[in-house]
């Protein structure tokens, strides 16, 4: 079955955050160990009196990042395949090298919270992001991403999203992209065989 996006897409409300589904080993904030999911939640609503801030993502910031990638439920939600350790090493030495990447630590106060990243793809100057599970549903990934547009000026910018992704669709919709195309996206090491939109920002 084929998506019709070329019209604004209704979308359902955000499902409150999967807190419970949380697995406690999982969680460090602030380099304190928070155990139980009451802690986990009033420790998420104070951070967030703090701005979402974006900077250059640092080194010190990779294996936090490692841990959000590899996280199975965000990557069944986002249709990709995780890096292994080595795969990821090498993907972000070469990303802060390269000038042509643009990538940004996401932070709620100074917490790292996830990263979203201009770079190219096919050719096309594109964005992507990611989010610690913890921290879906607040509208961080929103807030980021027109942080981001504000500090990138390179018009047009796209988007590959699998359909099925209606939050990251819903993200780039109110920022302004809208669905060039939909097309059935082949598997390769990166991402499983899926239902894509690619978007634009003109
Ligand atoms: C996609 C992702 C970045 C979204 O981050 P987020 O901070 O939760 O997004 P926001 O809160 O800013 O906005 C999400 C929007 O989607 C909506 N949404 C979220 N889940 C939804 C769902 N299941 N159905 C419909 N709408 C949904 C929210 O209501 C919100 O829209 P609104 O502001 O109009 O209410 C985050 O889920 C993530 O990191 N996922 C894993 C990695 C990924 O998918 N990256 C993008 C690859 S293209």
């Amino acid at each position: 079955m084929k998506l019709d996006l070329s019209v604004a897409t209704p979308l359902c409300p955000a499902p409150c955050p999967a807190i419970s589904n949380l697995v406690k080993s999982d969680f460090r904030l602030s380099g304190i160990e928070v155990t139980s999911d009451a802690e986990k939640l009033s420790r998420i609503k104070l951070m967030m009196n703090h701005a979402v801030s974006i900077r250059n993502v640092e080194r010190d910031d990779l294996p936090r990042i490692y841990e959000f990638q590899i996280d199975p439920e965000s990557n069944r939600i986002a249709v990709t395949i995780p890096r292994s350790a080595d795969g990821f090493s090498a993907h972000w030495e070469n990303a802060l090298r390269d000038p042509n990447v643009t990538a940004k630590a996401i932070l709620i106060g100074d917490e790292l919270v996830g990263c979203i990243s201009c770079f190219k793809m096919d050719r096309l100057d594109s964005v992507g992001y990611w989010l610690g599970r913890e921290f879906w549903g607040r509208g961080i990934a929103s807030r980021a991403l027109n942080l981001l547009l504000t500090e990138v000026s390179v018009r047009p910018l796209y988007a590959r999203v699998a359909t099925s992704n209606v939050a990251s669709l819903r993200v780039l919709q109110k920022c302004g992209f809208v669905v060039e195309h939909v097309q059935l996206s082949p598997a390769d090491d990166r991402y499983p065989e899926c239902e894509e939109a690619l978007l634009i920002l003109r």
